[in-house]
C-alpha cells in the first residue's frame, strides 16, 4: 500500500486517485498518525500531500522527521515538499513570490523524478512559501520564476520532492511525475487492477458471510448494482437483491434492472412494485422538502417488509451498501482521515434494522466501481449509468405528483435521453433532468388550435463530482431535435426552455 498523509482533503483524494490510475493500491491516512503505526500498514511509499498551511505558521501540521529515517520512499507534494525540507535541513522562506494557478516550470536536471519530460513544462502552483535551498545529499532538479528550488531528490535515501500539484489535471506530465516516484524511485509494482480487484473482495466477502444470508436493495444505479454482482460472485444464492420500484422511475428503468442486471448475474431478484403505495403518500404534496422525506420514509418501510417476509427461517444476517471510498474519507471513516462532512447514504436505512454491512466498494473510487463492474460482466449500460436521484422523477415535478403528470414527464424524458444518446452526448455530460413544471400554463398553437399546456425545462450540466456544475453547450440542432419530438409526443406539453444556469447559483436537480 502506498500511504497518502493528509494535509488538506482536496489534495489527497486527488493523489490517491492518481496513485491507483497507476494500479498501485493507495489509503489516505490523516497527518495526526504517528509514524510507528503507518509503518505497522507496511506501506511501500509514502506520499505527503499538499495542504493550505505555512510550515512555519503557528499551530501548522508537522512532519515527523523520524520518518525520514525509516527506509520508506517518500514524496513531499506542495505543502508535504516544504515540510520535508525543512525537517532534513534546507530552507523554507516566505520570498514574496508567490505562485497560484499556471506557472512555467524549467527543468535543470532532471534525475529519476523528471526523467522523459520535456524540459519546460507548464504546472499547477499554489505556493507562498518557497524552498530556497535544498537539505544536503538533494539534487535540485527544476525551478521556476518563484521558486528557485521546485524540486528534489535523494535517490540513495529514496526522498522525492515537487513544490507544484502533479496530480492536478491541470500539470503537464503530471501522471509521468507520479509514476516515475512510484516505480522508478520506490519501485512499486502496479498489481492493483480490476480483476485483482475482483479476486481480492471474492475472498473477503467469503470470509465475512460464511454460509449466511445476504440482502442487497438494488436502486437501478452503478453502485449498488456492482456491490450485489461482486456479493453475488462470492456468495452466490445466499444472496437475495430487492428492488424496490417506487413508480417514480424513469421509462424503461425497472425493466433494465431486472432484465440487465438478473441476465449478468444470475442473482436472486424480487421486484416489489410499490408505485401506489408512493403515489397515495404523495397525494397533494407539493413542497420539496417534504416529498423527499415522504419517500425515504415509505421506502424504508417497503424495504423492510421485503426483508421480513423473505425470513423463511433462515433469518437473513447481512446488508450489501454500496458504499464508496470518498463517502468514507468525508464521513471521517475508515483511517479517521479529515471530518469534511458527514456523508448521507441515499435511502439510508434506520440502524434498528440489525444487519452487519458487506461494503465491498468501501476502498473504491467511483472509475474503479466502473472498471470492476465491467470486470464482473455488467452491461455498459448499467455501469456508465449517469447519476439518477433516489427520489426519482418526483422532484423532477415541480408540483403535486399524479400518474398522468408521470407519464408525460417519462415520455419527454425518454426522448431527451434518446437523442443525447443518439448524438454521442452521453459520457460528455454529467447528467441531464428533465423537469416538468406542472403547475405552469402558456399558451401554445399545436394543430392548429390553441393550447394552454406545460412547460418541460432541459437541464443538462457539465461536472466532475455532482458538487460543482456548469450547463453544457449542446448543439442547436440536438436541442433542436429534442423540442420537436417532445412537442410533438406529448400533447400536453407546447413549450421546452433549457436551463443555462451553473452551479452555484442553482443546484442540478430544480427541487
Ligand atoms: P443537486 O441537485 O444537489 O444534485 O445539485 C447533486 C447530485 O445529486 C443527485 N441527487 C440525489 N441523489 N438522492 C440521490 O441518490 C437524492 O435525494 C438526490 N438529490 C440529488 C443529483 O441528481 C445530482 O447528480
Amino acid at each position: 500500500v502506498v500511504l497518502v498523509v493528509d494535509y488538506g482533503a482536496q489534495y489527497s483524494q486527488l493523489i490517491a486517485r492518481r496513485v491507483r490510475e497507476a494500479s498501485v493500491y493507495s489509503e489516505i491516512v490523516p497527518h495526526t498518525m504517528p509514524v510507528s503505526e503507518m509503518l505497522a500498514k507496511d506501506p511501500t511509499a509514502i506520499i505527503l500531500s499538499g495542504g493550505p498551511s505555512s510550515v512555519y505558521a503557528d499551530g501548522a501540521p508537522q512532519v515527523d522527521p523520524t520518518l525520514f529515517a525509516t527506509g520508506v520512499p517518500v514524496m513531499g507534494i506542495c505543502y508535504g515538499f516544504q515540510a520535508m525540507a525543512q525537517a532534513l535541513g534546507g530552507h523554507v522562506a516566505h520570498t514574496g513570490a508567490s505562485e497560484y494557478g499556471r506557472t512555467s516550470l524549467c527543468i535543470t536536471a532532471p534525475g529519476h523524478l523528471l526523467s522523459r519530460i520535456p524540459h519546460t513544462i507548464s504546472v499547477w502552483m499554489s505556493h507562498g512559501d518557497s524552498v530556497e535551498r535544498a537539505p544536503e545529499g538533494f539534487t535540485t532538479l527544476a525551478r521556476t520564476a518563484g521558486a528557485p528550488v521546485a524540486a528534489f531528490e535523494d535517490v540513495e535515501r529514496k526522498l522525492v520532492g515537487v513544490q507544484w500539484h502533479p496530480e492536478v489535471m491541470h500539470s503537464e506530465s503530471g501522471q509521468a511525475v507520479m509514476e516515475h516516484f512510484l516505480f522508478d524511485v520506490a519501485g512499486c509494482r502496479p498489481d492493483w487492477t480490476a480483476s485483482s480487484i475482483v479476486g481480492d473482495q471474492v475472498s473477503r466477502i467469503r470470509a465475512q458471510v460464511g454460509d449466511r444470508r445476504v440482502i442487497c436493495g438494488l436502486s437501478g444505479g452503478v453502485d449498488s448494482a456492482v456491490a450485489a454482482a461482486l456479493v453475488q460472485r462470492a456468495v452466490g444464492d445466499q444472496l437475495t437483491c430487492v428492488f424496490v420500484d417506487h413508480g417514480l422511475l424513469r421509462k424503461g428503468e425497472a425493466e433494465q434492472v431486472k432484465h440487465d442486471f438478473v441476465d449478468s448475474t444470475g442473482a436472486d431478484l424480487v421486484v416489489a412494485d410499490e408505485s401506489d403505495r408512493f403515489l397515495t403518500a404523495l397525494a397533494g404534496v407539493s413542497d420539496p422538502e417534504q416529498k423527499r422525506k415522504i419517500i425515504g420514509r415509505e421506502f424504508i418501510r417497503a424495504f423492510e417488509e421485503e426483508a421480513r417476509a423473505l425470513n423463511d427461517g433462515q433469518p437473513i444476517d447481512f446488508l450489501v451498501q454500496g458504499t464508496l471510498y470518498p463517502d468514507v474519507v468525508e464521513s471521517g471513516g475508515g483511517d479517521g482521515a479529515a471530518n469534511i462532512k458527514s456523508h448521507h447514504n441515499v435511502g439510508g436505512l434506520p440502524e434498528d434494522l440489525q444487519f452487519s454491512l458487506v461494503e465491498p466498494l468501501r476502498n473504491l473510487f467511483k472509475d474503479e466501481v466502473r472498471a470492476v463492474g465491467l470486470e464482473l460482466g455488467l452491461p455498459e449500460d448499467i455501469v456508465w449509468r449517469q447519476p439518477f436521484p433516489g427520489p426519482g422523477l418526483a422532484i423532477r415535478i415541480i408540483g403535486e405528483v399524479t400518474r398522468d403528470r408521470l407519464d408525460v414527464l417519462r415520455e419527454a424524458d425518454a426522448i431527451a435521453r434518446e437523442e443525447l444518446g443518439a448524438a454521442g452526448l452521453n459520457r460528455k455530460i454529467w447528467q441531464c433532468p428533465v423537469v416538468l413544471l406542472a403547475d405552469v400554463h402558456s399558451v401554445g398553437v399545436q394543430g392548429d388550435g390553441r393550447t394552454y399546456g406545460s412547460p418541460i425545462v432541459l437541464r443538462p450540466v457539465t461536472s466532475e463530482d455532482a458538487m460543482t456544475a456548469d450547463w453544457s453547450r449542446v448543439p442547436y440542432d440536438v436541442l433542436e431535435k429534442i423540442s420537436t419530438r417532445i412537442t410533438n409526443t406529448c400533447p400536453q406539453i407546447n413549450r421546452v426552455a433549457i436551463d443555462v444556469t451553473s452551479k452555484p447559483p442553482a443546484t442540478i436537480e430544480w427541487e
